[in-house]
């Protein structure tokens, strides 16, 4: 078999290991069923408690109050670009959104086909290299809800705290990018969704967390499928769900109950970044997208002084067991994703060809 390399791919993203070998093993036969994870149906008994245990360890991993649903959906996070505003927003009202990359923008397109937008901060005029904060956000009179996504996957920029929403409006938040990769209070949010790709497993499942009281009624009429109630009250079984995802997921939340919970998971994100940002404020080569108050844990964003430089060190990085270093189309440059179970020797990796390269190419572009 060959060697696995360290992949910085931003997701579909890399999972932890103990989590891929006892996914091997469960394909073939799970819980002594002499059947495979993939091959039960969703509504058999083994598949019931691969739903509760998933539940129930995504419950303990966040602490999760009672007050709130957690349950899956398919379509992806963007899907849910349309489901909020659909099942949340009257025609007659208004929701706040902060514009802080592309996954935002996504969303807030959608608004208007249902109701009144407000965007209460935007960091657009810098290509979105910071978080609005303090003066920069301004709330609309009477917001039915605040949208923010918490890390800005393309952009490399992190929310540091969740934003105080204005009294009686409630958080949504896309956390597809930083879920459960430090503590979160769950309580503060109305609905919380996450595309499992990055932080969760593998893609084509979503995570949804929401307060029950917001899914008891969508505030108007909609197919079957567009309500959030279904989904929830059929503990994400309404139609045939991504069962290999509900499942992976399960063993991921496991996976950080044993390494330590989310305080973990923060220090070790923490350390794993701090190992390629102490690099970057130590030299003047790459130049860093996001400003430092609003890094993100989880996607470090930089280039070079040009473009060829870039496509040389891509190039370079990927001879070395570096891959998945080529930022997004809409900044360019590199990205390093390194979400929970990325390792830190990937990070000092990556660092240790950073040195080697600017040594080698700064001269010339000089
Ligand atoms: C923050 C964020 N939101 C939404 C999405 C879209 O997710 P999906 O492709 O699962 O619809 C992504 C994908 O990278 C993301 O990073």
């Amino acid at each position: 078999m060959s060697e696995r390399i360290f992949n910085f791919s931003a997701g579909p993203a890399c999972l932890p290991e103990p989590v891929i070998k006892q996914a091997q093993k469960d394909i073939w036969d799970i819980y002594d069923s002499g059947i495979g994870i993939m091959e039960h149906s969703h509504r058999g008994k083994v598949f019931d408690r691969v739903t509760h245990e998933t539940e129930a360890a995504c419950r303990e991993v966040g602490s999760v109050p009672d007050s709130h649903a957690i349950f899956w959906m398919m379509g992806g996070a963007t899907s849910q670009c349309y489901f909020v505003p659909a099942n949340f927003l009257p025609a007659d009202r208004t929701a706040d959104y902060f514009e802080t990359g592309k996954w935002a923008q996504d969303s807030i397109r959608e608004v208007p086909l249902y109701g009144g937008l407000h965007i209460c901060g935007s960091s657009k005029e810098s290509n979105f290299s910071y978080i609005p904060t303090g003066d920069q956000v301004e709330y609309s009179d009477d917001p039915v809800y605040v949208q923010f996504t918490s890390n800005n996957t393309i952009m490399g920029t992190e929310f540091a705290s969740e934003p105080d929403a204005p009294e009686g409006a409630f958080l949504v938040c896309d956390a597809s990018s930083n879920i459960y990769s430090k503590p979160i209070d769950v309580s503060k949010y109305g609905l919380i969704y996450a595309g499992a790709q990055k932080n969760l497993g593998p893609s084509g499942t979503t995570l949804l967390i929401a307060r029950r009281d917001l899914l008891e009624e969508p505030v108007r009429e909609l197919p079957q499928m567009m309500q959030y109630s279904n989904h929830a009250k059929k503990e994400g079984r309404y139609n045939t769900p991504n069962t290999f995802g509900v499942y992976l997921m399960g063993q991921v939340f496991r996976w950080i109950l044993a390494e330590g919970g989310l305080n973990a998971m923060a220090e070790k994100n923490r350390e794993k970044a701090m190992v390629v940002y102490d690099f970057l404020d130590s030299q003047d080569f790459f130049i860093p997208h996001a400003e430092k108050a609003s890094r993100s844990m989880m996607n470090i964003t930089f280039k070079c002084p040009t473009t060829d430089l870039d496509a040389m060190f891509i190039e370079g990085a990927e001879k070395k067991g570096l891959d998945g270093l080529a930022g997004h189309r809409q900044i360019q440059g590199m990205r390093a994703s390194m979400y929970n179970a990325f390792p830190k020797a990937g990070a000092e990796a990556l660092v240790a060809y950073m040195k080697e390269f600017a040594h080698e190419h700064a001269a010339a572009s000089a």
